[in-house]
């Protein structure tokens, strides 16, 4: 039988309750993710991009509709679960890098490997390491994120997403902090490290360029798949 999808959509809503005030922001999304697939996600501002990445990161709950990662329900998952699909399987990137400033370079790449475990931090530093040579930064393993630039910053950010050699790594507008050309540095990062390692990504972007060159674009408006 084929692989599932790493992530499949099927008739998610979102609706937000806060006191007596619905937001309705999701309607009715249906789409696949397939293994090592670069998705770029496009929409106006306030149209549910981050709302629709924090729901297959399993970081919030659909009002409607199931979301499957592996072909695995989530809805039937509890949090201890879905928290365990989300450190096994899942890699992040935000629009700012939260890089721990005490931390090295390193070590700040590593992070997502802490909570495995000593011995498997160990296992995954060569990884890491090679990895931040690959993108520029084999001089800067030990310097503390401020004594790197914006665009460096983002590189470990984008290498710290694949520290547990995710399926998925879920992307919210990865390049929107930086100028073109840095931000065109990190795209080609995150694409190639996408062939290479077989890891899907999903991208939300404001940029077009960057939005065609992905393998799918996947056009939200007003909370609907246009
Ligand atoms: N926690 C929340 N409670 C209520 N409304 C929210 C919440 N988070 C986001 N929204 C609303 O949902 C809509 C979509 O927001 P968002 O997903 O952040 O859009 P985008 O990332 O495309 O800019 C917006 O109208 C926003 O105000
Ligand atoms: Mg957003």
């Amino acid at each position: 039988m084929a692989d599932p999808p790493v992530i499949e959509l099927r008739g998610v809503d979102k609706t937000y309750f806060n006191g007596d005030v619905a937001t309705p922001v999701l309607f009715d999304l249906s789409f696949r993710i397939g293994r090592g697939e670069f998705v770029a996600i496009v929409g106006g501002s306030g149209s549910g991009k981050t709302t629709l990445l924090n729901l297959m990161g399993l970081l919030d709950r659909p009002t409607a509709g199931e979301i499957l990662v592996d072909g695995r329900n989530a809805g039937t998952l509890d949090e201890l679960e879905r928290a365990g699909v989300r450190r096994g399987r899942l890699g992040f990137i935000f629009q700012f890098h939260y890089l721990l400033p005490e931390f090295t370079v390193l070590e700040n790449a590593l992070m997502p490997c802490r909570m495995e475990g000593r011995r498997y931090q160990e296992q995954q530093e060569p990884r890491m390491r090679t990895l931040l040579e690959k993108v520029g930064l084999g001089d800067k393993l030990d310097s503390r994120p401020a004594q790197l630039s914006g665009g460096q910053q983002q590189r470990v950010a984008v290498v710290r997403s694949l520290a547990n050699d995710p399926a998925l790594v879920l992307a919210d507008e990865p390049t929107g902090n930086l100028d073109t050309r840095n931000g065109r540095v990190v795209f080609e990062l995150m694409r190639s490290l996408s062939r290479e390692s077989g890891t899907s990504f999903v991208m939300v972007t404001h940029d077009d360029d960057f939005a065609l060159e992905a393998d799918r674009l996947i056009r939200i408006r007003d909370g609907r798949i246009e």
